[in-house]
């Protein structure tokens, strides 16, 4: 089985194609993305409107590239699946109408994916654990932790009432003057920082429900910032190894609180899992490593080239709906907004 992913929902133009292995895993025979990143920096953020323009001018060619790097030809693969949200509405529109093009050329079935459940099932793809395991799903417009139970059957369990964890980096990188995506910057910065020069709060710790609130640990940021203007490198690292020693506080602790959830929800667990562009980070996945261990179990979390946006788990999310024969139909709609 052997499936073509195509994902522009934000930022990143990606197609891949994706095979399943005797042990049920994927390989990925390739996985083409081209990130807009260098033509939205200068606005701090992802402009919708740039986003949409830049998916069109290089979808084509990207297939065609995914293909030849797999050396399959369209007509090799078995369904042809699309991000068809959630997502930036515009990007979004380019990826599905492409994929129904390919899928009535072709007459290949067409998938139409979920773009979380993507990310909530790409440790299938890579490790090929069985179901249910608890997902932590932390990226620049989501932070959910999640029981998956199978392929379209997940239980929320806890989420942020207000900034998702990668956006809460974002802001902060923004505010300290430092490049965007910020997550990275923050983290190379933290590297150097002391984190207990500042007590910031960690929102939400000890609560009993597993939701998470950042917008409160960000104003507490801002405002040290302030009383230290001009910032000196030392005030920027020290900021920024604070808030993300507060930021792993906190979702540790959230994370911990799903784990004694998902029980109820969805009996034992196989493993805990972490996805989406914010599991790139070191801290995170060390903290998160020794939480799961005191649980017994493993953390699974992505190679970083499958933590952020790509094409590979589009394919695979394509292969694992192609297998329970759950496929769409042409007039599968675009969806900006689409609950897990
Ligand atoms: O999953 P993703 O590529 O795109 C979506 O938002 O769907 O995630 C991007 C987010 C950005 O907010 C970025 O700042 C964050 O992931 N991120 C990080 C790191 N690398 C990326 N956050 C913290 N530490 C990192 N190393
Ligand atoms: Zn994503």
């Amino acid at each position: 089985m052997r499936v073509l992913g195509i994902e522009t929902t934000c930022d990143e133009t990606a197609a891949s194609i994706v095979e399943l292995s005797y042990d049920n895993r994927g390989i990925i025979r390739s996985n083409e993305v081209l990130s807009q990143i260098a033509q939205h920096a200068a606005y701090g953020g992802v402009v919708p409107e740039i986003a949409a323009r830049a998916h069109v001018d290089v979808i084509d060619r990207l297939v065609a590239r995914a293909c030849e790097v797999a050396q399959v030809g369209l007509e090799d693969v078995d369904a042809i699946a699309a991000a068809a949200g959630p997502g930036l509405i515009g990007g979004v529109m380019v990826g599905l109408t492409t994929a129904k093009a390919l899928s009535l050329v072709t007459r290949k079935p067409l998938i139409a994916v979920n773009h979380l459940e993507a990310h909530a099932l790409t440790a299938r793809l890579t490790d090929g654990i069985a179901f249910p395991y608890l997902l932590l799903l932390a990226s620049g417009g989501h932070t959910q932790l999640v029981a998956v139970r199978g392929v379209g059957d997940y239980v929320r369990i806890g989420t942020t009432i207000d900034d998702a964890i990668g956006e809460a980096f974002d802001k902060v990188a923004k505010l300290l003057g430092l490049g965007y995506p910020g997550g990275p910057y923050v983290e190379q910065a933290a590297h150097k920082g002391d984190p207990e020069r500042f007590s910031l709060p960690r929102p939400m710790y000890g609560r009993p429900t597993p939701d998470f609130s950042l917008s409160g640990l960000k104003t507490a940021l801002r405002i040290e910032a302030e009383r230290l203007q001009p910032l000196s490198e030392r005030d920027i690292c020290d900021l920024c190894a604070g808030f993300q020693a507060a930021v792993v506080d906190v979702v540790v602790d959230r994370t911990r609180v799903a784990l004694r959830q998902f029980t109820e929800v969805a009996g034992h667990p196989s493993a805990l899992v972490v996805a989406g562009g914010v599991a790139a980070n070191m801290t995170m996945r060390q903290s998160l490593t020794r939480l799961a261990a005191e649980a017994g179990l493993r953390l699974i979390a992505p190679p970083l080239e499958l933590c952020g946006d790509n094409g590979a788990m589009i394919a695979w999310a394509g292969i694992e709906r192609l297998r329970l024969a759950m496929v769409d139909d042409i007039s599968a709609p675009a969806r900006a907004r689409w609950p897990l």
